[in-house]
């Protein structure tokens, strides 16, 4: 499968927004990864509904929306999402899972389901028909710039030999240059890039994603 590089927008200059996408368009990354947040299910708050809608007005590039808030399903219908874009939600986060993918995908929208680090692999045993995208959180979600915990690359080895080669498995969290590469030989094809690879203080985003493609 193709590697997919998504930028996380939370740690972008949000001042120059629409000049930063159309930076990261020209150089050639698939997503924008757009995290949202409610003080509640992680202890931050980021960007929101409005900023996707916003978001979706100015560029064509496809949506990856990773929702950190609990019963996720109740906002379903707050973004302006369409076929090529991903909405993810956690399972951790929404005790009717099953009816919240398929009222995801009844709108025509890939679905995704993350798994914090301590959630085990087997409770999505049962809605892989359901889901286009499993994303394995490699930090406990709602921080930029946090360390990836120890267990990641076996998740992420398990998670493969689990789902076979039609799921797509995402990574979030410390994705630098190093922890990328380890992760796409552990099975990962997508890859949420912030703090720790792409927003860098002495590389362009062209540079910076240009670096990580190498490692792949
Ligand atoms: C939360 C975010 C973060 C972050 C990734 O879900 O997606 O994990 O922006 O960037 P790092 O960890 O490299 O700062
Ligand atoms: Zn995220």
């Amino acid at each position: 499968m193709k590697k997919l590089l998504s930028a996380s927008l939370m740690c972008a200059d949000l001042g120059a927004l629409r000049e930063s996408i159309y930076q990261l368009e020209k150089a050639g990354i698939d997503y924008l990864h757009i995290d949202i947040m409610d003080g509640s299910f992680v202890p931050n708050i980021t960007l929101g509904f409005d900023t996707v809608n916003t978001i979706k007005n100015i560029t064509d590039m496809p949506l990856d929306v990773h929702m950190m808030v609990n019963e996720p399903g109740r906002f379903i219908d707050n973004m302006k999402l369409g076929a090529d874009d991903i909405l993810c939600v956690h399972y951790e986060a929404d005790i009717h899972l099953q009816r919240t993918l398929d009222k995801i995908k009844s709108k025509g929208i890939k679905t995704g389901v993350a798994l914090n680090p301590q959630t085990p692999l087997t409770s999505i045993e049962y809605l892989r028909e359901y889901m286009d995208m499993l994303l394995v959180m490699t930090v406990s979600p709602g921080f930029a710039g946090q360390k990836i915990f120890t267990g990641a690359f076996r998740k992420c080895e398990d998670a493969r030999k689990m789902l076979g080669e039609s799921m797509l498995i995402e990574v979030d969290g410390n994705i630098s240059l190093e922890n990328g590469k380890k992760l796409s030989r552990c099975g990962a094809d997508m890859f949420v890039l912030g703090t720790s690879s792409l927003f860098l203080k002495d590389k362009t985003l062209i540079q910076a994603a240009e670096d990580f493609r190498k490692v792949l």
